[in-house]
């Protein structure tokens, strides 16, 4: 019985950034690339040993009161009370319950994206996550438009939408909101601190326009779940970024995944540069040790599963 190599190697990569996306080298959408479904089930089966996305993609309201404590998972000394607005907000049943799809896309942010002409097949897929409320209106030519859950990390409230310092950005980000139109925005409230005030800011914009979204806030195991999954399978990262929590929660209820945006390098096939992400001018801080990710290391593993058929990943333009 054929092993899943997620690796190609048993030692850490070493990251040479100098030309690092040359050694990343992917055929055209277009060529040969088959599905194979043995080994997605496989996978399926293996991560389920470690996590189950239905119940891991969000806390249920039978399992927290309001005024229940909290230890934040990477600041164990650090908490937060589970507050009214959080408790009101969390679901009763998992989003995911019962659900499968036929093809899923997942959507990481990165700069590739751009003149890609990526957009109409995005929209094609049966179930599109994205991440991080990236904008889609003024780019759905390569990125596409449908989403049926979107990422919010608590620093986007910063860095996008300027700390809700005053009405033009909360208009801003309650336009974004509305926007999702029932789809899951998916909150991971309770990973590190100092993010306690924005989801607050968050939940209460959704309570009080009564927002048409679901939210989900994941459990407090699925970090060290996802990333124990990955350390068994000798991929080193130090803390999954969104893109891979995303990757290993679809395992579990896509049949097919297709992942578009995912290039953590500063040129592309062609030499050309690339932008950190596609829609602001962000730089790449994944360069620096101080980062808590290790996305070049994810993204070979992400290409050995590519070419072994268990997803596809898209890093040029769509046909
Ligand atoms: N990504 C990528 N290459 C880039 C930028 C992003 O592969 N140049 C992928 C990563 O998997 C990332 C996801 O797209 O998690 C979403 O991007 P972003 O919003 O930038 O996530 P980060 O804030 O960088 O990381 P995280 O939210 O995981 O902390």
């Amino acid at each position: 019985r054929a092993e899943v190599v997620i690796n190609g190697s048993s030692s850490p990569a070493v990251v040479d950034r100098s030309n690092e996306s040359m050694k990343h080298t992917i055929q055209p959408a277009s060529s040969t690339w088959r599905h194979n479904q043995t080994l997605s089930l496989r996978i399926r089966k293996q991560i389920l040993k470690f996590l189950d996305a239905e119940k891991d993609i969000s806390v249920l309201k039978g399992t927290l009161k309001p005024g229940d404590i909290i230890h934040y998972i990477f600041d164990r000394d650090s908490t937060m009370n589970v507050s009214q607005n959080l408790y009101e907000l969390l679901p009763r049943t998992s989003p995911l319950k019962n659900k499968h799809f036929r093809t899923c896309a997942i959507v990481g942010n990165s700069g590739v994206l751009l003149n890609s002409g990526c957009g109409p097949e995005i929209d094609t897929h049966s179930f599109v996550i994205r991440c991080n409320l990236a904008p889609v209106q003024e780019y759905a030519r390569d990125v596409g438009i449908k989403t049926d859950l979107v990422t919010m990390n608590p620093s986007v409230i910063q860095r996008a939408f300027e700390d809700l310092v005053n009405a033009t950005w909360r208009e801003k980000l309650l336009q974004r909101l509305h926007s999702l139109n029932g789809s899951i925005l998916w909150i991971p409230a309770f990973m590190a601190r100092g993010g306690k005030e924005r989801v607050e800011w968050v939940n209460e914009l959704i309570l009080k326009h009564r927002v048409n979204v679901r939210t989900a806030y994941p459990s407090l195991r699925l970090l060290h779940a996802v990333r124990g999954y990955w350390l068994t399978n000798k991929v080193h990262i130090k803390r999954p970024t969104t893109g891979l929590l995303m990757y290993t929660l679809a395992t579990r209820f896509c049949n097919q995944i297709y992942l578009y945006g995912f290039w953590p390098f500063p040129l592309d096939q062609n030499q050309n540069p690339v932008k950190y992400h596609y829609y602001d001018s962000l730089k790449y801080g994944y360069t620096s040790q101080a980062s808590p990710h290790t996305m070049p290391l994810e993204f070979k593993a992400l290409k050995s599963l590519h070419e072994q058929g268990a997803l596809k990943l898209t890093v040029g333009q769509c046909d």
